[in-house]
């Protein structure tokens, strides 16, 4: 496995495999692999002839009183998993050589951000669709691999790639959980372990709610109800920052669910926000 720093480098090796006719894939990360991460490695490295890996904790996507000092790290242990996974190339970027002192340009994608993580973290998608976009122009992939575990996340990608006609497809990937269904994420360290006992309900209840809309309950706000009795029976250790039924491509919320629907839920334990998701199919409903 080839481990590259400088962007301008890692620019010049992937046009010449890209010339070369190869087909490459780029899976972008923050690091500190689980296997969330890894799954997403695994099935790259099956649809490509090239695997490239950016590993990248990025400044512009924490806001000033979020954790980006905190936030996990433990690169000798992440180069040894990623080349365990077949990557051939892995891209770690330092943030200087990313975001220069004077960095003016910014993608944006605002009808996507009007709700759901966007409403406690306004600034959050700019800094991630800007640094994906750099990304692909750094590593040219034919297509990058991300988690619905962030689906709005994966929703402005997908809508920044296509209206800015970005020669890479988009693919997204099932959410990864622990055992008990706690969707895994770098930030599950945070937990006591008393909050770690109640964090599996967080999928818990989503996965009753979807039960509801199987049994035929159409009304948001009745689901929603619902939902936030169980999260506050189920788990006082944690605050619901927000639970929003919306529709999954354009995010906008629904006061009813007539076609498929995206159940979404942040929760704040006191060491660690958390996010999940469930998709609500058309067909699954009387
Ligand atoms: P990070 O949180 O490291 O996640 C990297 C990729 O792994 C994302 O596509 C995310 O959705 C996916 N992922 C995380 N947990 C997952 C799980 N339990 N199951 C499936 N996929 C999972 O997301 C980011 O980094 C950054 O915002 C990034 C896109 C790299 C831009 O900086």
């Amino acid at each position: 496995m080839r481990c590259i720093i400088e962007p301008r480098e890692m620019q010049v090796w992937s046009t010449q495999k890209r010339c070369q006719g190869k087909t490459l894939a780029l899976v972008p990360t923050m690091g500190y692999f689980h296997e969330g991460h890894l799954a997403l490695m695994r099935w790259a490295r099956e649809h490509c002839d090239v695997l490239m890996v950016s590993l990248f904790v990025n400044p512009t996507q924490f806001a000033p009183h979020e954790d980006l000092k905190a936030y996990p790290r433990d690169l000798p242990r992440d180069a040894e998993l990623a080349r365990e996974q077949g990557v051939d190339v892995l891209f770690t970027p330092t943030p200087e050589s990313m975001f220069s002192k004077d960095h003016a340009a910014w993608v944006e994608a605002p009808s996507l951000c009007r709700g759901l993580c966007a409403v406690q973290r306004p600034t959050h998608f700019r800094g991630v669709a800007t640094v994906v976009a750099k990304l692909f122009l750094l590593t040219s992939p034919t297509l990058a691999v991300f988690g619905e575990k962030d689906w709005q996340q994966l929703a402005v990608i997908r809508t920044m790639a296509r209206d800015l006609n970005m020669p890479v497809e988009i693919i997204g990937r099932p959410i990864v959980r622990e055992a008990d269904g706690l969707a895994m994420s770098s930030r599950n360290i945070y937990l006591s372990p008393e909050e770690r006992a109640q964090a599996p309900f967080i999928h818990q209840g989503l996965q009753q709610i979807r039960g509801l809309t199987e049994q035929g309950e159409t009304d948001a706000n009745i689901l929603l109800a619902a939902l936030g009795e169980m999260y506050q029976r189920t788990m006082p250790l944690a605050a619901v920052e927000y639970m929003s039924l919306v529709d999954p491509e354009q995010l906008f919320p629904l006061e009813e669910i007539q076609g498929p629907a995206l159940l979404a839920v942040a929760v704040r334990f006191k060491t660690a926000r958390l996010i999940d998701n469930i998709l609500i199919p058309v067909e699954e409903r009387l």
